[in-house]
């Protein structure tokens, strides 16, 4: 099968086509031949050399969330069947990048798959896994009071517009830093208030929280209030608020049951995801060229 692998740190240039053996369903696995895999930006740090968690020598593949059709299941395997609709999230830092979404199939734990919906198509499906986890997660860790005013920074991004919708839906007040030129999409997922890109957040009213999803850092943090709370997609983030703000970084976790309800919500027209461009599998570099020079409205996601 064909895969996209990082040949070595660098530009997406280093992104190639390789021949890697056709995977195998182990105990436990199912084979997806994988019809849809999301562009993460996560991707292009680790294309880069730089990782949220453990350095991965090259080479290796890239690609967190796929979508596509079982063909194989291995031994003790009874959910799923060749012929299903699955979507999946591989936690990639466990995995090394061994193997990754980039790639024409992949043997995954059954534990990572969720059933595809009918009706939701796999293009939109592969932009929900890590984005809508970690929205939700990210939310978690904030432990809002009821009704709270919160800003979301990148909130036209995949992680941002799933935090719009779920704290607006759990009854907050979200005022959204919108992308380049995309302030109707925050609007049409719920935010009170749209601010353009280039705000100055030290001149808006105070805010109880921040999930910071670009992250901006430091100008951001000027927004929140005194004893407030900020949730930072970079774990890695050093700079101390203050002011008595708690500030949180954290890593995305598996969570396949809140996986299945987030899909479900997507399928069923509660949650809004969209797709900017999809390309095959062979233009990856092209992908990230275009993920690198932002100011897409939606996701770049690949076809095999
Ligand atoms: N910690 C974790 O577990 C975890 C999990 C998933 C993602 N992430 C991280 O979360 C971040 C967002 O991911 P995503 O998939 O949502 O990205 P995305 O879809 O590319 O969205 C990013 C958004 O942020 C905006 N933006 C970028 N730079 C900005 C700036 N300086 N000021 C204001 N807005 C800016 C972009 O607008 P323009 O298009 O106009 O540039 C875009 O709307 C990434 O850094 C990613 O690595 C972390």
């Amino acid at each position: 099968m064909r895969v996209i692998e990082v040949s070595e740190a660098g530009g997406p240039d280093v992104l190639r086509v390789s021949e890697r053996p056709d995977p195998v369903a182990g105990q436990g696995q199912a084979v997806v031949r994988i019809a849809a895999a999301n562009i993460n930006p996560t991707d292009l740090g680790a294309r880069g050399g730089r990782f949220a968690r453990d350095p991965v020598e090259p080479p290796f593949v890239l690609g967190w969330d796929f979508a596509g059709e079982v063909t194989a299941v291995g031994d003790g395997v009874s959910e799923f069947a060749p012929g299903d609709s699955v979507i999946g999230m591989l936690h990639w830092y466990d995995l090394k990048g061994t193997a990754g979404a980039y790639a024409e199939a992949i043997a995954a734990p059954v534990e990572w798959l969720v059933a595809l919906p009918e009706g939701l198509g796999e293009t939109e499906a592969a932009t929900i896994p890590l984005n809508a986890l970690t929205a939700d997660q990210g939310i978690a860790l904030l432990d809002l009071a009821p009704a709270s005013t919160l800003l979301v920074t990148g909130a036209s991004g995949g992680v941002g517009g799933f935090v719009v919708q779920l704290a607006a839906q759990a009854g907050h007040r979200v005022i959204a830093l919108a992308g380049r030129d995309d302030e109707d999409w925050p609007a049409s997922l719920g935010a009170s208030e749209v601010l353009a890109r280039d705000t100055d957040l030290a001149a808006i009213e105070q805010v109880d929280a921040m999930f910071d999803a670009v992250p901006i850092g430091e100008a951001a943090a000027v927004a929140v209030r005194d004893g407030g709370t900020i949730v930072t997609i970079r774990r890695t983030d050093t700079f101390e608020p203050g002011r008595g703000i708690r500030k949180q970084g954290f890593l995305i976790h598996s969570d396949r049951g809140r996986l299945r309800e987030l899909v479900d919500d997507v399928a069923e027209g509660r949650l809004k995801t969209r797709v900017a461009v999809t390309l095959p599998l062979a233009e990856a570099a092209e992908g990230h060229r275009l993920v690198e020079a932002g100011g897409l409205h939606g996701k770049v996601v690949l076809v095999p």
